[in-house]
C-alpha cells in the first residue's frame, strides 16, 4: 500500500495534488511520500518485533539525505557500501553504531573513514580484504566487529544481474569454506567476530531461497559456535521485492518473511539485521514527468515525454516495468490505447514501456511513472547534459525540493578547461 492516489480527478503524494509540484519544481521530478517511508519501515519492525533486531535501511536504494533522515529518526540503522554512503548516513544524523558497512571491494580510505567515524559492524566479503582490514584496524589500535559474508549457493530466482548468492557471483566467501576463513579471522588483531552476513539477491518475489539460505546460515552458526566463536549477529540481507504491476500478484509481505527468519534461525537467539532497500522506499516515490509530444510512428503512437533513461535507468538496464499512469483522472470506462512511452535521449534503449496503455494523452499532460522510489534517483546520471533530475518529499499537504534541479550554470560549472588548451 503505498500514498499515490487518485482525490478530486488527480492523482496526488498524500495530500498534495502532483500538478502543484510539477508547476512549482517542474518535470521530470521525483516524489517520495513520507508516509508510506514510514508505513513500510514500521512494517519491518513488526515483523522482527518477536526478537532483537536493527532494520539497516540499503541506501544504495535512495540515498537523499531527507531520506536518510527521515528513516534515522525512525531508529532505522544503515547498510551502506561505499565512503560516499557512510558520509551520507553519517550527515543524516545516524550514529556509527547503527551503521553496516558492506560492499565487496571496500578501501583502505573508506575502511579508515567508518573506524574513525564509528562503526557496528563490517561484513567481509573476502580474505585480502579481511587482512587488510586487520592490519589497518591495528595500526589504528582499535578491534572492529566484523561479520563474514557467505555465499550460500542458492538461487534467488530473480534477474540475473541483481541475484547474488549463486558461487558463480562475485559475492561473498563459499560457504563451505567459512570455518577456515573465521578460524583466520578470530586470529587477526583489530578484528572482533561477531555474526555472519548473507545477502542473496535483490527483488526476490518467492520466500523458497531466503528458507535454503537461511537454514544454511544457521547451520554454520552452529558449527561456528562449536569451533568456539561467540557468534550473536545474523546479518541476513534484504531483497524483499516488491509488486510492479497492480494487477498482478503481490510478492510476500514483511510479516511473511520475519515468519521464515523465526523459523529458519529464530532458536539462535541471535539479534538479527536485515537490510532492506526497494521494498521500504520503491512504492514510496515515483517519477512525474511531462508529455512532450504525441508522435505518430509506423502502426504505433509514441508518447515522447520529458523523463528519460538517464532520470530513471531500470527500464533501459534490467527491461523494469514500471507501471505509467495519466496524473488526470481518467473518466471511469474511458477508452484506453497503446502507447508506447519513449523518452528524448538519441538511444531506442530510452524506451520506458511499449504498448502501454492509457487514455487519450495530449502534449503539456503530467504521467507518473509507480514505484520508482527505489534505484531510481540513485541511478540517475546527467547523460546527454540532463541535468540531474530533483527530488521532492511530501508529508501530508506540504513538500519540499530535497534536492533542487541544477542549473546550466551549476552543472557546467563542475567542468573545468585547463589553462594549456
Ligand atoms: N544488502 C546488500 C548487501 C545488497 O547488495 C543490496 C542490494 C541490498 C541489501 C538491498 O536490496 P533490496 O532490499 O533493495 O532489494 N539496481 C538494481 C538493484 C540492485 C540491488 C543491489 N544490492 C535495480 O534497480 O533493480
Amino acid at each position: 500500500m503505498d500514498h499515490f492516489n487518485y482525490h478530486g480527478g488527480e492523482l496526488c503524494a498524500e495530500d498534495v495534488p502532483l500538478s502543484r509540484i510539477a508547476a512549482a519544481v517542474g518535470t521530470p521530478v521525483y516524489v517520495y511520500s513520507a508516509a508510506t517511508l514510514t508505513r513500510h519501515f514500521g512494517l519491518f519492525r513488526q515483523a522482527l518485533d518477536w526478537t532483537d533486531h536493527l532494520v539497516c535501511f540499503a541506501v544504495k536504494a535512495n540515498s537523499n539525505l531527507a531520506v536518510l533522515k527521515l528513516m534515522g529518526d525512525l531508529g532505522a540503522g544503515m547498510d551502506v557500501v561505499s565512503g560516499g554512503e557512510y558520509a551520507r548516513a553519517k550527515a543524516a544524523g545516524v550514529p556509527g553504531d547503527r551503521i553496516v558497512f558492506s560492499g565487496v571491494g571496500k578501501t583502505v580510505a573508506e575502511m579508515r573513514q567508518a573506524i574513525e567515524g564509528g562503526i557496528r559492524q563490517f561484513n567481509i566479503e573476502s580474505e585480502p580484504e579481511m587482512r587488510a582490514l586487520s592490519a589497518l584496524a591495528a595500526s589504528m589500535g582499535a578491534t572492529v566487529p566484523v561479520a563474514i559474508r557467505v555465499n550460500p549457493d542458492v538461487d534467488a530466482k530473480t534477474h540475473e544481474k541483481i541475484a547474488t548468492g549463486k558461487s558463480e557471483n562475485k559475492f561473498g566467501i563459499p560457504i563451505a569454506r567459512a570455518r577456515e576463513v573465521y578460524a583466520e579471522a578470530a586470529s587477526l588483531p583489530g578484528l572482533r567476530v561477531v555474526g555472519v552476513d548473507v545477502h542473496i539477491g535483490s527483488q526476490l518475489t518467492d520466500l523458497e531461497p531466503y528458507r535454503a539460505a537461511y537454514a544454511k546460515v544457521a547451520e554454520l552458526t552452529r558449527a561456528l559456535r562449536a569451533d568456539g566463536h561467540a557468534i550473536t549477529r545474523l546479518d541476513l540481507g534484504g531483497g524483499l521485492g516488491i509488486p510492479y504491476r497492480r494487477d498482478n500478484n503481490a510478492p510476500p509481505l514483511p510479516i511473511e518473511y520475519g515468519q521464515v527468519i523465526r523459523e529458519t534461525v529464530g532458536d539462535l537467539g541471535c539479534e538479527i539485521e536485515i537490510e532492506p532497500g526497494r521494498n521500504i522506499v520503491g512504492n514510496a516515490g515515483i517519477l512525474l514527468s511531462e508529455v512532450i509530444y504525441l508522435k505518430q510512428g509506423e502502426g504505433r503512437d509514441f508518447l515522447i515525454v520529458d523523463a528519460a533513461m538517464n532520470d530513471l535507468a531500470r527500464p533501459a538496464m534490467y527491461g523494469a516495468h514500471h507501471d505509467i499512469v495519466p496524473v488526470r483522472e481518467p473518466a471511469v470506462g474511458a477508452p484506453v490505447r497503446p502507447f508506447d512511452v519513449v523518452g528524448p535521449v538519441c538511444e531506442s534503449g530510452d524506451t520506458f514501456q511499449k504498448g502501454a496503455h492509457l487514455p487519450d494523452m495530449a502534449a503539456g499532460d503530467l504521467i507518473a511513472f509507480r514505484s520508482a522510489g527505489a534505484y531510481g534517483a540513485v541511478m540517475a546520471s546527467e547523460y546527454n547534459s540532463r541535468p540531474l533530475v530533483p527530488e521532492v518529499l511530501v508529508s501530508g499537504d506540504h513538500f519540499a525540493v530535497i534536492r533542487a534541479r541544477p542549473t546550466f550554470e551549476e552543472m557546467l560549472a563542475r567542468d573545468s578547461i585547463p589553462e594549456w588548451l
